[in-house]
């Protein structure tokens, strides 16, 4: 057996740490960053204030927020426009998964001429993402995607109706900038969501085929944080333990991820641009689905599993409940069809997840149209 393992991104962590950034944004040689973030964030001073901790540490900023969640191609290349506009030299996103995933596909248009679907994974892309990429900083504000530490991005290609799934080790932030602070303000639902994405990699992670224990034993850990954590940071915004292990279980389960990530993934990726449900809305309704699946191929991971998740008992089904009585716990639907999936959706779906690539590293076999049928059909 031979494998690959990578843990290299610089993570700064802790309350107020984003005041600590701009010598580290210096030593990469940039001086004039473009700030990616969006509309949702705009609202709130966070852009504000980080444009005036760049301007006061004498950097030049220029700012593009026009990224709405789940972005797409043309948002990438509005951004990529003010990029050579603003002659900048390195990028730093704020934000949850959309604005951290539209800089890292900016880094790849700045000079990578084809349109983006070329540089999918499922195709092979990686092999052609070459060449200097600018520097990045990533600083997120929802605990969810782990965007900051991972090398993927998720773009949806209009032309090609689908979410694309960018994947490069070179799409890894130079450097990760985990401020709990910057968490507090957000509401309930989006904590919910959004942790239960975080959730769904650990616990997809953790499943996934492949020979990582290194991956595996943070993965187990970030299970066990967000099960206590979760209720807590939904309930109570400011709750600062509880927003700190959110936000570290989040950093956790896009480390764990790099072993891969499973059936849930695929299953949730259409839901968004077919149904439009939320990411994290979607993998928390198909998790639990999951989980039975594949505890039945994998009955000792899934006995590991209901531990961290503090299931009544070492089974899958244990693990399943468990999930459910947290998503139920924090107000989340537990169905798709309470989640406005209307069954006329339904053949797209299956042939949009078979398409996408998550399940690749899914522990049992579910490329065929009738078990991503039963999956979704498990969730109604
Ligand atoms: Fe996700």
């Amino acid at each position: 057996m031979k494998t690959r393992f990578n843990f290299p991104t610089r993570i700064l962590f802790g309350e107020g740490v984003i005041e600590d950034m701009p010598p580290h944004l210096s030593a990469m040689g940039v001086k004039r960053p473009l700030v990616v973030t969006d509309r949702g964030l705009m609202t709130t001073d966070i852009p504000e204030k980080l444009v005036n901790l760049l301007r006061s540490s004498g950097f030049e900023p220029a700012t593009f927020y026009k990224i709405d969640p789940n972005p797409n191609d043309q948002q990438v290349e509005a951004g990529t426009e003010t990029f050579r506009n603003h002659e900048a030299d390195g990028l730093v996103a704020i934000g949850g998964g959309s604005p951290l995933d539209a800089a890292k596909a900016i880094q790849i248009r700045i000079n990578h001429p084809d349109p983006l679907e070329e540089y999918d994974d499922l195709k092979g892309g990686d092999a052609r993402i070459l060449g200097e990429l600018p520097p990045l900083v990533a600083i997120p504000t929802t605990a969810g995607t782990g965007s900051e530490v991972s090398r993927s991005a998720v773009i949806t290609v209009a032309a090609a109706g689908r979410k694309v799934v960018l994947f490069s080790p070179r799409l890894m932030p130079a450097l990760a900038v985990c401020d709990p602070l910057l968490t507090y303000e957000l509401p309930p639902r989006l904590t919910a969501e959004t942790g239960m994405d975080a959730l769904s990699h650990n616990i997809e992670a953790f499943m996934a085929t492949g020979y990582h224990p290194l991956a595996d034993g943070i993965a187990l850990r970030a299970v066990s944080m967000i099960v206590r954590a979760l209720p807590r940071a939904v309930k109570q915004g400011d709750d600062a333990d509880a927003r700190r292990d959110m936000l570290m279980a989040s950093t956790m389960g896009a480390v764990a991820f790099q072993k891969g990530l499973g059936v849930v993934h695929s299953l949730a990726h259409p839901l968004s641009t077919v149904s439009g449900v939320s990411h994290g809305l979607a993998n928390s309704i198909l998790l639990p689905v999951a989980v039975e699946f594949n505890g039945e191929a994998e009955a000792e991971r899934a006995a590991e599993l209901a531990h961290a998740l503090e299931a009544q008992s070492p089974t899958a089904a244990a693990a399943a409940e468990s999930i459910r009585q947290l998503a139920r716990g924090i107000g989340l639907p537990l169905r798709l069809s309470q989640a406005g999936v209307k069954e006329e959706h339904l053949p797209q779906l299956v042939a949009k997840a078979l398409e996408d690539g998550c399940h690749l590293s899914n522990p049992r076999a579910c490329d065929d149209p009738e078990t991503m049928e039963q999956l979704y059909r498990g969730a109604w």
